[in-house]
């Protein structure tokens, strides 16, 4: 068996995968169960000083062909008192003292708010405090959540505040709705960060009901701007926690959009020591780990790696300026036999790229190389895999 076994901070995990902050952290109860099955660690789903009244309902399918691709939500805070955390924290590191667990606090740019929130989680054994300046929907217009996030100066003084209080790691959950995430990594940084989270949910408009014309999620017959979560939003994590471990140099857990064992070697490979999962967990559950912890041994077993250490910022080096990107080498779209005629790429390279593929229906087609660009459109739309870029 491979080493799964990570260090964060201190901190030993003794695989890299964490629950989210979200609904599957929502009571010790839940967490534990999620423990049992093999997680390696979890934050709580975030903690402020009042108990949030949620909407109902808050969640929204983003649906594409009748699967579901992503998720909408308008979700709040934990429903649950400060005390009662205090009580489930405990409850959690009583059962399972080898299992980092984070706790998510979040308040508005009240110095004594942070610290009151901080030491009760402190006091009832958190292994670390993980800020959530970057909740997008609800908690912005109470100058929480992502108001803080979006806000360099105000990031680093809420740092600097739980810091005076601070006996475990500093772990700031970053917002992806930013012009510049490392701008905002580097300031939390420079006022003491231990380490750094990213993405929170992606600010969104979920759908438009076509009977009501109602926006969605529709509550009372109107809606918000929420946190759109899930498959679709990964490319975007994978971007800010390449781009704040580039930055900063500091650990990063990195989540969004995470659904395999492969996603989660991506994001390791881009510089996360942990991954973190959310919406997945939603909708399969906490037996899903099973099949992370197997795929991700296996993948290393292979490629005859010892330790999932030695992937973790593997990719780092491999990401670039775009004027650092080489013209070398060329590359043409190269078609074999498999090809059945089916004729997509013909209609994708006509009016999507260069008029370079034609054929007839059921036979295989023909590339012209001189009018081929090397885009790889035709390559995308094959459902065969018929079709291949070839270096010239
Ligand atoms: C219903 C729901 C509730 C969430 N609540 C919180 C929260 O309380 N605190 C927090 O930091 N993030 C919260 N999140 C954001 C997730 O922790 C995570 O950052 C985001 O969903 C992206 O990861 P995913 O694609 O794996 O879900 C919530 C997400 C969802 C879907």
């Amino acid at each position: 068996m491979a080493n799964l076994s990570v260090e964060f901070v201190g901190m030993h995990f003794p695989n890299p995968f964490m629950l989210a902050s979200a609904p599957p952290t929502r009571t010790a109860e839940m967490i534990k169960k999620a423990f049992a099955a093999g997680w390696g660690g979890a934050v709580t789903k975030s903690i402020a000083l009042e108990p949030a009244q949620d909407l109902q309902p808050r969640l929204q399918p983003i649906v594409h062909r009748k699967r579901n691709i992503g998720m909408g939500n308008v979700e709040l805070t934990t429903q649950m008192t400060v005390a009662d955390w205090q009580r489930d924290i405990a409850e959690v590191k009583s059962d399972y003292p080898d299992r980092p667990l984070w706790a998510s606090i979040m308040d508005a740019p009240v110095e004594k708010n942070w610290q009151r929130l901080a030491e009760a989680v402190q006091e009832a054994g958190i292994d670390a405090l993980e800020l959530n300046v970057s909740c997008p929907h609800g908690m912005p217009s109470k100058g929480m959540g992502a108001f803080i996030g979006q806000n360099a100066e105000l990031t680093g003084q809420v740092v600097a505040w739980v810091k005076k209080v601070a006996k475990v790691p500093i772990v700031i959950k970053l917002t992806p709705n930013v012009s510049d995430i490392a701008f905002i990594a580097q300031a939390a940084m420079e006022n003491g960060a231990d380490a750094l989270c990213t993405v929170n949910t992606v600010s969104g408009l979920m759908g438009v009901d076509l009977d009501t014309l109602t926006p969605l999620p529709a509550v009372g017959g109107v809606s918000t701007y929420g946190g759109y979560s899930g498959p679709g939003i990964k490319p975007i994590a994978l971007r800010c926690v390449a781009q704040i471990a580039k930055a900063t140099g500091l650990p990063v857990s990195g989540l969004g959009g995470l659904t395999t064992w492969q996603d989660s070697v991506e994001f390791m490979a881009v510089g996360a020591t942990t991954v973190q999962v959310g919406t997945t967990v939603m909708w399969k559950g906490y037996d899903i780990i099973e099949e992370f912890l197997q795929g991700v041994n296996d993948y290393l077993e292979d490629k005859g790696i010892a330790e999932v250490n030695e992937i973790i910022g593997a990719a780092l080096p491999k990401i670039v300026e775009f004027p650092e990107m080489p013209l070398d080498p060329r590359a043409k779209a190269v078609v074999d036999d498999s090809c059945n005629g089916c004729l997509l790429c013909v209609v994708a390279c006509s009016d999507g790229g260069y008029q370079a593929i034609s054929g007839v229906k059921g036979e295989v087609v023909t590339i012209d190389g001189e009018k081929c660009d090397g885009c790889s459109l035709c390559m995308m739309v094959c459902p065969l895999g018929s079709i291949t870029m070839t270096p010239e």
